[in-house]
């Protein structure tokens, strides 16, 4: 069974992003193709990137790299629920990225992205990433806005449509993450 782990990719006290991850999980785990776990990257601690050595030759000095590398090393693929800050994706989660190389490479990756206008922006700058990661991104994400999936820009109410995103990235995810397992 394909192991997909759902990135939580904001820290910020107050995160729209614990709502919106909990419900692609939930939305996730009504399905047998796979099995989902919601990954929240503030459980971890990491630090600003503080390994002496490039992450692509894997040697870890710290507990919260091991830990971190550990936790990521057990997935098939991955669905990053980003927020937009500015034009990208957060600060933490690009952080928890760098931390790592070889768990990420040759895995299938999916996007939610909530923010004004759907975090675009954001989730095109997280192609380019996965790119360098030896990554497989999908065609199908998931654009949530404040303005029409939030009331008063806090209290997460998705559109009904928005489910159906949903499940065809995870469609896609799934199947991908099935054939980047033949390369590893
Ligand atoms: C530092 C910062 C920068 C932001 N920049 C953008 C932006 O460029 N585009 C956008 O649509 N929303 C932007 N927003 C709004 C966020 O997408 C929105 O507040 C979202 O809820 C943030 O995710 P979080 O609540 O999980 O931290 C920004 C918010 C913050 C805190």
């Amino acid at each position: 069974m394909l192991n997909i782990g759902i990135i939580l990719g904001s820290t910020r006290p107050g995160r729209n992003g614990e709502a919106v991850a909990r419900w692609v999980t939930e939305i996730a785990q009504k399905r047998t193709d796979a099995k989902f776990e919601l990954v929240d990257i503030a459980d971890f601690n990491l630090p600003l990137l503080d390994e002496p050595y490039p992450p692509s030759m894997g040697q870890y000095t710290k507990p919260h790299t091991i830990a971190w590398s550990e936790k990521i090393n057990t997935f098939d693929g991955f669905v990053f629920v980003t927020p937009e800050y500015n034009h990208a994706t957060s600060a933490a989660l690009k952080n928890a990225i760098d931390y790592l190389f070889n768990e990420w490479k040759d895995k299938a990756v999916g996007f939610v992205g909530y923010g004004g206008s759907g975090a675009q922006r954001a989730v095109e700058n997280l192609r380019t990433i996965a790119a360098e990661l030896h990554m497989a991104d999908v065609r199908a994400q998931v654009g949530l806005s404040l303005f029409t999936d939030f009331e008063n820009f806090s209290v997460f109410k998705p559109a009904a449509h928005q489910e159906a995103s949903v499940n065809t990235m995870l469609d896609q995810v799934i199947a991908w993450s099935g054939a980047m397992k033949t390369l590893r």
